[in-house]
């Protein structure tokens, strides 16, 4: 908190967040990971250890090699930083092979990546106009998207502790959406939508693909959650659905994370994102009509009293043996629902709603 107040001081909060939410990765180190973990290992071993022509055949470890080639480079530039950590985990035959140093060079590897998404959000956060600027910091726009994003609670819990490589590409993402805002590189014929216009489609169609099918991890949530997160801080009814669609979101994230050690790890997470992104965005638009309605609010409370009867009740009753499954099937028709109704109030909002600024013009 000293080092935040400092650093804020000198104008420099940017990195005071980056630098807190790096700390907090490396706290979560010793957390549970996912058979993900295993999976990066053989692939680090494989194109380490064998030729190209061989990478997509080798079939030792039940993970094969079945991501696209640019992910294979990525794993080969990344296995000749891991030989300086432990060799061993570069053998093939060494399956569920995990030392220290195997965890620390996986994590590290992932903390590192995530280089690209602090610049990435540096860049988005130039994008944002500041007319709105509140006299305190922590009221402007800039500084809530900088937190929306770079402390993405579902990020956090997707890359830092199931582990996986998401940051970078998102990192990619949105430095590609930042270029396109940025008015020097701003292709002419995208002036009819408005970059903003551009960005509530891209998040519409993102939303629409995890919705209808295309992606098989829930994971995919994000890739509507985080451009979303830069309309949220413009305009109050994207606001409103940025924390249906987020809250509801990351919650379906919860079963990823089903060891006990983690429980109170993710809730206060959780909780902390849930409790910040709300009040922040309160605060930001609390000139206009309040965010939620009665149902809303309703409705995202209901998630509270899901997670004490799916991981605190449930397991004590009988039905845990008969039928074990019910957690989980009432987690998902829960999440599906709010997730719906933030589809179909973005796709009315694309329809009806001109993006601001944009229409006098035309
Ligand atoms: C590796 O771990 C997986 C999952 O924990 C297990 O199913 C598999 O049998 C293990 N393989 C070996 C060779 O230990």
């Amino acid at each position: 908190m000293a080092a935040f107040t400092i650093a804020a001081g000198t104008g420099n909060w940017f990195s005071a967040l980056a630098l807190g939410v790096t700390l907090l990765k490396c706290l979560l180190i010793p957390t549970y990971h996912s058979t993900d973990f295993e999976v990066h290992r053989n692939w680090l071993a494989i194109t380490h250890s064998l030729p190209i022509s061989q990478w997509y055949y080798e079939a030792t470890s039940e993970w094969t090699l079945d991501y696209p080639p640019f992910f294979a480079w990525f794993e080969y530039i990344l296995s000749h930083v891991a030989k300086y950590f432990d060799q061993e985990m570069l053998n093939v035959r060494n399956l569920n092979y995990s030392s220290s140093r195997t965890l620390l060079f996986q994590r590290f590897s992932v903390i590192f990546m995530d280089v690209l998404f602090v610049y990435a959000v540096h860049e988005c956060c130039k994008c944002i106009d500041g007319k709105k600027v509140g006299k305190e910091l922590t009221e402007k726009p800039k500084f809530i998207l900088s937190v929306l994003l770079l402390w993405n609670f579902g990020l956090l819990i997707v890359d830092h502790i199931h582990f996986q490589y998401n940051g970078f590409l998102f990192g990619l993402m949105l430095l590609s959406i930042a270029r396109l805002f940025q008015p020097s590189i701003f292709c002419l014929w995208f002036k009819p939508q408005g970059p903003r216009g551009f960005l509530r489609c891209l998040t519409l169609c993102a939303l629409s693909s995890f919705m209808f099918g295309w992606h098989v991890h829930e994971k995919a949530i994000l890739l509507a959650i985080l451009p979303m997160s830069l309309l949220s801080v413009q305009k109050a009814g994207d606001a409103s659905i940025f924390l249906i669609l987020t809250t509801t979101g990351h919650y379906s994230l919860f079963p990823l994370l089903f060891t006990a050690p983690e429980l109170p790890i993710k809730i206060l997470l959780m909780l902390l994102f849930t409790i910040y992104s709300i009040s922040s965005l309160k605060t930001l638009f609390r000139k206009e009509k309040p965010l939620f309605n009665w149902m809303e609010t309703f409705y995202l409370l209901g998630l509270g009293p899901l997670e004490v009867c799916c991981e605190f009740v449930f397991p004590f009753t009988s039905w845990k043996v008969k039928y074990p499954f019910l957690p989980l099937l009432l987690t998902s028709v829960y999440c599906a629902v709010g997730i719906t109704y933030a589809w179909f109030k973005l796709y009315v909002s694309v329809l009806i709603d001109p993006p601001v600024g944009k229409t006098k013009k035309q």
